[in-house]
């Protein structure tokens, strides 16, 4: 592992699906690079492939061509046990194991290892909960009481049980209330900077977006048409991303970059 590899490097990536009506082609030709420390938001369309390409990074999915490399060294097919230990990931629509209590749920995947005694699981799982804002007392409460903010927070804290340098988030804040939403952005900005997390996140909130980011790619015409500071991004001619920040959208936009000039 060379120390300045990036985290991830996708090059000439081709996603193709091929169903009984047509042969449909969802990413032609990808390159993203991202670096260590970076929080990078993807945005794109609905169905542009954000999701398929998450899972890709994280092996679960293999790309029809091109290469993903994790610190340079290449994602393998179905690689989970390699990979899964270097990347967390929030799913977009991750449930909790419902039967589960809390710390069962952020314990599971040290679990599944079957390398460490119970009482240390346990206390690791803790460990991570109080990391992600909650009490101790809620480790044994079940998936079915706990609020929207809340399932976020322990689904994050499983992500990161097995402290992984990479964290990929599909939609962290979508059906939160504003309020829960700005508490989760004000968690996900601390840890990256406690933890020096590499971020990859997918998410159609422009609060989010402009609170986190340290760069924004566009996944428009099946690649990724520009990664690059918000500001930049922004500025840059193109249908999608005038249609996108666009109006009151694009009005909101403008607001957060002069509030966030992009500190981190
Ligand atoms: N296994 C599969 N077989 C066929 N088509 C698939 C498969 N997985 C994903 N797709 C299609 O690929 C496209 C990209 O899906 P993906 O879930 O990545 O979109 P997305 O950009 O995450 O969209 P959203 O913003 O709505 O979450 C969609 O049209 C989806 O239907
Ligand atoms: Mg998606």
């Amino acid at each position: 592992m060379q120390a300045t590899a990036p985290m991830v490097e996708i090059r000439k990536l081709w996603t193709v699906f091929n169903t009984p009506e047509k042969r449909f082609v969802v990413h032609e030709n990808l390159d993203l690079t991202v670096n260590q420390g970076e929080v990078l938001s993807l945005v794109g369309g609905s169905g542009t492939g954000k999701t398929v390409l998450l899972r890709q990074i994280l092996g679960l999915e293999t790309p029809t061509k091109g290469e993903i490399s994790l610190l340079g060294q290449p994602v393998e097919q179905g690689a989970q046990k390699g990979a899964a230990s270097r990347i967390g990931m929030l799913f977009q629509h991750g449930a909790l194991f419902s039967a589960f209590s809390v710390l069962e749920n952020v314990a599971f995947p040290l679990r599944e290892l079957r390398t460490l005694p119970p009482r240390l699981i346990r206390e690791a799982a803790m460990v991570k909960l109080q990391m992600v804002g909650l009490k101790p007392e809620d480790g044994d409460k079940m998936p079915a009481d706990l609020s929207g903010g809340m399932i976020k927070r322990v689904a994050l804290a499983r992500a990161l049980i097995m402290d992984p340098p990479l964290l990929l988030l599909d939609e962290p804040t979508s059906g939160l209330d504003p309020e829960s939403s700005d508490g989760f952005v004000t968690l996900l900005r601390s840890l990256h900077r406690d933890l020096e997390l590499t971020v990859i996140m997918v998410t159609h909130d422009l609060d989010t977006l402009f609170e986190l980011s340290t760069r924004i790619a566009v996944l428009a015409d099946r690649k990724v048409i520009i990664a690059a500071a918000p500001k930049d991004v922004i500025a840059f001619q193109h249908p999608f991303i005038h249609d996108y920040f666009l109006g009151e959208r694009g009005q909101r936009a403008m607001e957060l970059l002069r509030e966030y000039p992009f500190a981190i």
